[in-house]
């Protein structure tokens, strides 16, 4: 949520910022803007509604010379998306610009306090009050823009990640982050700062990741300065890079989205690998066997987790249970974090996040921590704040995953919990040797079976066009599949706007049936396991209100194929991982539906990747 780029060295500014911020810009892209000390030393700040290219073209006449400069891409939350509330924000003086994501939730009492010594306000965000309480501490006191920064974020309530720069000064950026992230990259003579590595990658592999609270000092021809805003020294490990550029190419597919639907097979073969033996026999998943005493003895497993990661947590809930007999509960991590719940110290907390950045997740993480719980991240982001603050934890091991709609890092999120699930079950000799090969080898043939669903492509873009005239869908499953159906019926929400629900399949007479009529298309997730008659007798009560039914079912089930409009087949499974398989051919006809529609499946209205704010 909000993207921050930053650049001092000796090449030319603008350019890298302008590149950072479409890479970035799927945290946030209702606005963008930059900031450049010119090469005369004057502080200049370009700022455009919309797009990271509507900035270029504003911009192109302009003077963006000069080595030093910080751009940002916004989310809105405090004033709508326009040029005036759009980031760098100048102080009242116009001396310094400040970048900022986050939200700082005491801005009106300081607001306040700055009018009556006389400052104005251009803007309705709460970043400009931060620029201004900068520049009133900085010139009341006479002190340096790095000391003014530690004071005044002493003063902020809230979440901040920011860069500000000084007119007149091209050798100076002062960056600081208190539960938003930022990441310091270091080449040779030069510095990037950016809200994740992406915009670093091209130019060093070397980072350094602040921790909260941290204010960095980066300086021209000096070694990088960190301090608290307490103004206590830290050093930090300079940490390696292992992301490739090409990972954050589309690669030839028309969006991002689509690119990821079509690596699952691919990225979960290589996530797999090393955590499933050669012969096929055995899972291993260090982060559970390196504590599988707290695992063996755990009374509870409570998940964490907002948007799709809730959803694949749902989906662990049912193979925990099943294969490792642990009660589990899923949680909103939002919902988690404020109702006092009651977090026992022999409860294992997992914490499931993309991004690794979510801020209710993070907060979630740390009450467990604090009532004494084990805490083990899933995350995909390598580096991101969630796995530096867990005990423990897995890396889904997808490589980034740019759309904002999550695809890649669903099905990888439901592959751990898989292995989560049967390296427990095994430990605590739940399975039989038998069941726990059998499903082994299966979660081992998974890739290939992804590779065999997505030839549903073309079928699925055949028919697709007849749906975009629905305004709802309704999406139904049973057991695995339910979390599936919420899941399928998200992807369409998201991207396509149509509005779409999610319900277990038997919950549909109890008020769903309602809508039903020959308008509604319903998709049923209907393979041949689990409770398949139950899911017929439902599809019958779709039929004969004259609903459409759209069926995911298993390869050659001519039963289900008759009884629906469209049936799209994936091939047979176990029942525990028929979400694997299910999801993609819900995931492809989610994107159809929107690019048929013409909608801007990579950055859909008002949604972003990862959401830093409460
Ligand atoms: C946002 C994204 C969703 C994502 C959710 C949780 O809403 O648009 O795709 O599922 O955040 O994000 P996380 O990074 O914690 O998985």
């Amino acid at each position: 949520m909000c993207g921050i780029v930053g650049y001092l060295g000796n090449k030319e500014a603008y350019p890298i910022l302008i590149k950072g911020l479409h890479r970035l810009e799927y945290r946030g892209y209702d606005s963008a803007g930059v900031a450049l000390v010119n090469a005369d030393n004057s502080l200049k700040v370009y700022k455009a509604k919309g797009k990271v290219a509507d900035l270029e073209n504003y911009a192109q006449d302009k003077d963006c010379s000069g080595t030093i400069g910080i751009a940002h891409t916004r989310w809105a939350t405090h004033g709508e998306p326009n040029d005036i509330n759009a980031h760098p924000h100048y102080s009242q003086s116009a001396t310094l610009a400040l970048i900022h994501n986050g939200i700082i939730e005491n801005y009106a009492v300081i607001k306040e306090d700055l009018k009556k010594r006389g400052f104005s306000f251009q803007s309705d965000t709460d970043t400009e009050v931060l620029v201004q309480l900068i520049e009133y501490i900085k010139t009341t006191n006479k002190l340096s823009l790095e000391k003014a920064v530690q004071l005044a974020l002493k003063q902020a309530i809230g979440a901040y990640a920011i860069a500000v720069i000084e007119k007149g000064n091209p050798n100076q950026i002062i960056a600081a982050r208190k539960s938003s992230p930022l990441v310091i990259g270091v080449g040779d003579d030069e510095f990037f700062l950016a809200s994740d590595a992406t915009p670093i990658i091209e130019y060093t592999n070397k980072v350094i990741y602040l921790d909260d609270e941290e204010v960095a000092i980066i300086r021209r021809g000096e070694e990088l300065s960190i301090k608290t805003i307490s103004d206590v020294e830290v050093t930090h490990e300079v940490k390696e890079l292992e992301m490739s550029l090409s990972e954050l190419e589309k690669g030839g597919f028309e969006h991002f989205m689509l690119k990821e639907i079509y690596e699952q097979p691919k990225r979960l073969k290589e996530a797999l690998r090393g955590r499933i033996n050669i012969d096929e026999t055995e899972v291993n998943l260090a982060g559970i066997r390196e504590h599988k005493d707290k695992f063996i003895n755990a009374k509870r497993i409570l998940i964490v987790a907002c948007g799709t990661s809730w959803h694949a947590g749902l989906i662990g809930e049912y193979l925990i249970e099943e294969f490792a007999r642990i009660p589990v509960e899923v949680e909103y991590a939002s919902e988690f974090r404020y109702r006092n719940p009651i977090i026992n110290k022999d409860d294992i907390v997992i914490a499931i996040s993309q991004s690794g950045e979510t801020a209710d997740t993070l907060a979630a993480i740390e009450l467990a921590k604090e009532a004494g719980a084990f805490v083990y991240g899933i995350c995909n982001v390598v580096g991101a704040s969630i796995p530096r603050n867990t005990d423990s934890g897995s890396y889904t091991h997808v490589g980034p995953e740019i759309g904002v709609a999550s695809t890649k890092a669903f099905t990888a999120q439901v592959t751990v919990l898989s292995l989560i699930a049967l390296t427990i079950g095994k430990l605590k000799g739940e399975l039989t040797d038998e069941n726990y090969l059998k499903l082994v080898k299966e979660l081992a043939s998974i890739p290939n079976k992804m590779e065999r669903t997505l030839k549903t492509n073309q079928q699925i873009l055949n028919f697709a066009p007849i749906f975009t005239y629905a305004r709802n869908f309704i999406y139904l499953g049973r057991g695995y599949n339910f979390p599936v159906a919420l899941e399928g019926a998200l992807k369409l929400k998201e991207i396509s706007y149509i509005h779409a629900e999610g319900y277990p399949a038997a919950e549909m007479k109890h008020g769903p049936i309602a809508l039903i009529d020959a308008e509604m298309p319903v998709v049923v997730i209907a393979p041949n396991k689990g409770m398949y008659e139950k899911t017929i007798s439902n599809i019958q009560e779709v039929k004969a209100r004259k609903g459409r039914v759209i069926s995911i079912i298993t390869e050659g089930d001519e039963t289900m194929k008759e009884l629906s409009d469209f049936s799209i087949e994936i091939p047979e499974t176990e029942e525990c991982f028929v979400p694997l398989l299910a999801s993609i051919p819900l995931q492809l006809m989610a994107y159809h539906i929107a690019v048929v529609k013409g909608c801007n499946v990579d950055q859909p209205r008002n949604l972003a990747k990862s959401v830093t704010v409460e």
